[in-house]
């Protein structure tokens, strides 16, 4: 047992889970508002092997693995976040309009299947608060020089016919300080959103948004979009289409799960958690599945982003084989501890030398060719 996990097993595991993530995110931040330790922080716990970098999306990286969106949604902690090690931090959901969220508990875990459930419904302050706060962020000289994504939503109240706007205002406060944005259309706690994956109502969205960041920001938005491991296969690959059709620069595979199948979990825990997208390895199959189709589909004329269920570097292995430029996580940090991006950099960065590759970008995709 690591000292994270003794720790996760007598305390973190005892606290509501959403009180629990509010004070590790809390001490997190506090830490690195020390002028400094953030960046100690990068450089110690961050990728350092030069063949780990990865030049995606018009930005250079020090590594593959990001963390996933949905832990910082107000971008109140980039700096501490990248100071565990991660080579880039997505932000959000962020929503046109600020909103509470669902009524809590909406926050679970699963511990028999390392998972979590959330239902936590795009709970914050909006797109222009998060705007803001990046904005501080930027002048500050001991920031850490991570690159930052800004996920958006849908804001709850705003009636599904007006989506676009919705998300058109969203992008058009955050695109100035995002590195790259993602369209949530995947999230499964805002009623109607995943109906936006359809082509036909995807294209206007999709379209609408790229032009009101590339507009606001006055630089091409590097834009991508994210999808549920629900979709059935010919969606998935509609979507693909699209992406193509659109020039978008990448898709973002997978957000969480409705099914509730599969798991090690007792029926009756999992009954009492409720609805809500579950998170971690039992996401692995499909989210795996999904990324080979697109792969398939798209070759590399797009960025592929794995996220769900990737939990030690075999995981993230696997992904980058199948084809995934980047990768992104989040409930493998909650069980795995702080130290966990570190040993996921380290695990890669070992199978690239015990394979004999310079580089990930021969790994990524080699799957398919060998
Ligand atoms: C999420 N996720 C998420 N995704 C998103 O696009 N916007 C969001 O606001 C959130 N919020 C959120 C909250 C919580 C508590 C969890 C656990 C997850 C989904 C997340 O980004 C990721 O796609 C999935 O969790 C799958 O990856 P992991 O957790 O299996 O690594």
């Amino acid at each position: 047992m690591t000292p994270y996990e003794a720790f996760f097993a007598a305390v973190l595991r005892r606290l509501d889970a959403e009180t629990a993530h509010r004070l590790s995110f809390g001490a997190l931040r506090a830490v690195a508002a020390v002028p400094g330790f953030a960046r100690l922080g990068a450089t110690v716990l961050g990728p350092r092997d030069p063949a780990l970098r990865v030049q995606a999306l018009g930005l250079d990286l020090p590594g593959p693995l990001g963390l996933a969106a949905g832990f910082d949604k107000d971008a109140r902690g980039v700096d501490g976040l990248a100071a565990l090690g991660f080579s880039f931090v997505e932000v959000g959901t962020v929503t046109g309009q600020g909103q509470p969220g669902n009524p809590r508990p909406r926050l679970f875990r699963l511990v028999a299947d390392r998972g979590i459930v959330n239902r936590m419904g795009f709970n914050n302050a909006g797109a222009a608060a998060a705007r803001d706060r990046l904005l501080r962020r930027r002048a500050r000289r001991w920031r850490v020089l991570v690159a930052v994504g800004v996920n958006i939503g849908k804001t709850k109240v705003v009636p599904d016919a007006e989506a676009v706007s919705d998300y058109v205002l969203s992008a058009r406060q955050v695109a100035e300080v995002a590195d790259y944005l993602v369209v949530n259309v995947s999230s499964p706690n805002t009623p109607g959103l995943r109906d936006l994956q359809a082509v036909a109502t995807l294209r206007p969205l999709l379209t609408a948004v790229r032009e009101a960041a590339d507009g606001a920001a006055g630089r091409h938005v590097p834009l991508l979009v994210k999808i549920a491991p629900d979709l059935a296969d010919d969606d998935v690959l509609a979507v693909a289409d699209l992406a193509l059709e659109l020039g978008l620069d990448g898709i973002v595979a997978t957000n969480t799960t409705v099914s509730r199948e599969d798991l090690a979990s007792p029926a009756a825990d999992v009954e009492a958690t409720g609805a809500g997208g579950l998170s971690g390895p039992v996401l692995r199959e499909r989210s795996l599945q999904v990324l080979r189709l697109l792969r398939h589909r798209v070759g590399d004329r797009l960025v592929l982003v794995s996220v769900g269920g990737i939990e030690d570097a075999d995981d993230a292995w696997e992904r980058l084989r199948a084809g995934a430029t980047l990768l992104q996580g989040y409930t493998g940090l909650v069980y795995g501890g702080p130290l966990w991006p570190r040993r996921v950099h380290r695990g890669i960065a070992q199978r690239l030398r015990d394979n004999g590759f310079a580089s990930l970008a021969d790994v990524v995709g080699s799957e398919v060719s060998s």
